[in-house]
């Protein structure tokens, strides 16, 4: 038993209703004062989390199946985190490695060269988000190759800024009044099985893709392709197999920087240390974030030595990036996952849900489709006997869950889409009751079969 097992206990309790007075009292304050173009999808307000548990204000002990987005993949407040975080913050919590480097940056970089795909020669380059490492692995592209064009894929997510929210396919809440957006982005169809009918392979997908960036663009404009190799906010859309490899070979080809947006499905999330691994994918530029660090900021872009190499001495970087503490908590993660087999625990979660969410979508005819990799699984809904998004049922299944205490997620470019993505260390038996909560909620809120 870990010290986190004593210290919070992993079950699910409810006190109050959800959210609690307490939560409800601190949601007032949070209106007062807080912008509110900045979201939350279930206001109770955190005490404490660790393990598969989130406890609230109130008392509320919640399961979580969402990890704060893909990122406590080793569990909250990870007990080798805590340790090697409060070492470092003993120690110095900064001095800017553009300045006077440290040690824990170059072994970031270097389990980051031992672990992304491929075994050539990579260099890293740390940053603070996601969306900042997106931005410079399109940066570097295009130093590289002299070239401009980035394309992109319906669905996509690559963040919220200016470049990364004209990467990012979805207009409403990401894009919507904040143009106007970075140009040289083109966007193409993904393989989106469930959606694309009849139904093609994934060499007739990327097919599809390739022929509208040779007609529109032209092979020798562009810079990179960039691709989530199963999209995240997207919906968890996961592309036929053949597609990857098709887009990288074509990449190869064309002399143009395949890049993988990782940030989501990184990190052991899918089974594999990434999701490019399951097709033996090897891309040119890897973008990190999210579960590299446990929950503090960080993000890495990797690749090829020569790539990365390509950029002037002073044109990456940033005053925070690659900050001691949370390179002290890579580190630290980076062992749990290698040393408690965190790919095995991802695909353990993968082998528990989907049986169990399959065979609810077999007496459930809003369940359109389930899918995913390892510990991060989707329930697309629609409207029965059609392929029509019902995001209004996502939403009420998602809020059902949420006042039994089980945080779960939406996602998708129709709002239809139920997302999973517990902590990789969240135990079986909370998990196997997270999902008798979900199942209840359909039985409840969904149509039963005619
Ligand atoms: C695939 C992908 N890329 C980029 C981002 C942006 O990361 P951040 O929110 O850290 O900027 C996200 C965040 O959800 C993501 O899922």
């Amino acid at each position: 038993m870990t010290d986190l097992d004593t210290a919070l206990p992993q079950r699910r309790h409810l006190v109050t209703e959800i959210p609690g007075p307490r939560s409800r009292e601190l949601h007032s304050r949070r209106t007062a004062a807080v912008a509110s173009g900045v979201g939350s999808t279930l206001p109770v307000y955190v005490e404490r989390a660790g393990g598969g548990v989130i406890v609230d204000v109130d008392g509320n002990s919640l399961i979580d199946l969402g990890s704060g987005i893909a990122v406590v993949n080793v569990g909250n407040s990870n007990p080798l985190v805590v340790d090697r975080v409060s070492e470092q913050v003993d120690r110095f919590t900064h001095t800017c490695f553009m300045v006077t480097p440290y040690e824990g940056y170059v072994a970031v970089c270097e389990e980051l060269a031992r672990l992304t795909p491929g075994d050539h020669a990579k260099k890293s380059a740390l940053f603070n988000s996601g969306a900042e490492a997106v931005e410079n692995a399109v940066k570097i592209a295009r130093q590289a190759t002299g070239r401009q064009a980035v394309v992109v894929f319906d669905h996509a997510y690559h963040g919220r800024t200016n470049l990364t929210m004209a990467l990012t396919a979805k207009n409403m809440p990401y894009k919507h009044g904040f143009g106007p957006f970075a140009p040289e982005i083109y966007r193409v169809p993904m393989s989106y099985p469930y959606r694309d009918q009849p139904e093609l392979t994934g060499a007739q997908a990327a097919a599809r893709a390739l022929a509208l960036i040779e007609s529109q663009v032209g092979a020798g404009n562009v810079a990179a392709v960039l691709i989530e190799p199963i999209q995240g906010e997207g919906g968890f859309v996961v592309p036929a197999e053949g597609f990857l490899p098709a887009i990288s070979q074509w990449c190869r080809e064309a002399g143009a920087v395949f890049i993988a947006d990782e940030i989501q499905t990184g990190f052991c999330r899918t089974g594999d240390w990434f999701a490019c691994d399951a097709e033996g994918v090897v891309p040119d530029l890897v973008t990190t974030a999210k579960g590299i660090a446990g929950g503090l900021p960080l993000a890495a872009v990797t690749g090829r030595a020569e790539l990365m190499d390509a950029v002037h001495t002073g044109g990456l970087g940033g005053t925070y990036g690659g900050n001691p503490v949370a390179c002290a908590a890579a580190l630290a993660s980076i062992e749990t996952m290698r040393e408690q087999d965190l790919v095995g625990a991802a695909r353990a979660i993968g082998d528990t849900m989907l049986p169990r969410l399959r065979a609810l979508q077999e007496r459930t005819p809003s369940i359109g489709e389930v899918r995913g990799r390892g510990a991060m699984i989707a329930v697309e809904l629609v409207r029965p006997g059609t392929t029509e998004p019902d995001a209004e049922l996502a939403g009420r299944i998602a809020r059902a869950c949420h006042a039994e205490g089980v945080v779960v997620l939406t996602a998708g470019t129709f709002g239809n889409v139920l997302r999973f993505l517990p902590p990789l260390v969240i135990d079986q038996e909370l998990l196997t009751e997270a999902l008798d909560v979900v199942e209840a909620a359909f039985a409840t809120h969904a149509d039963s079969p005619v």
